[in-house]
């Protein structure tokens, strides 16, 4: 499964240290930026990583800022993107099991280095549950016509 990943000023150390634990696992990665701690913007990034997603050139984005807010609010502002924004572990099942997220946003400022491998382990090894969830789904793609 190949990866997309970005962040801003503040989520790139965490970045840094989320791709080396990724690698580690084999995990291919597309790192979208940003490159050093200079301020920058989250949306630029966002949309990086999203269109990877939306163009299949990864099956999963992650973006990280300080908290995760404004890179997932940005992110869902894209046609095809399911991005949650994960606490733990169990949000990280929850988002994958029942809204089938497509993009793991994380909030650097609010996780351990160790705590993140365990949410964005549990995102990329849960499969979407189906079912019942589908149709919910399919009532947000409803929304924007995909
Ligand atoms: C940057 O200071 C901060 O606003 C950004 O990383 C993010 O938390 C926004 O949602």
């Amino acid at each position: 499964m190949r990866l997309a990943i970005g962040s801003d000023h503040a989520g790139f150390e965490a970045k840094q240290s989320l791709v080396a634990y990724l690698e580690r696992l084999g995990y291919p990665i597309i790192d979208a930026g940003c490159f050093s701690e200079e301020s920058c913007d989250y949306p630029d990034y966002a949309m990086l990583v999203c269109d990877s997603v939306v163009n299949h050139d990864a099956e999963c984005g992650i973006l990280i800022c300080g908290t995760g807010i404004g890179m997932s609010i940005t992110a869902n502002k894209i046609t095809g993107i399911r991005a949650a924004l994960c606490m733990d572990v169990d949000y990280a099942r929850l988002a994958r099991e029942h809204n089938n997220a497509n993009v793991l946003c994380l909030g650097a400022r609010f996780q351990t280095d160790t705590a993140r491998e365990k949410t964005t382990e549990i995102f990329l090894t849960t499969p979407f549950a189906g079912g019942r969830h589908t149709k919910r789904i399919e009532k947000i793609h409803d929304l924007t016509g995909r």
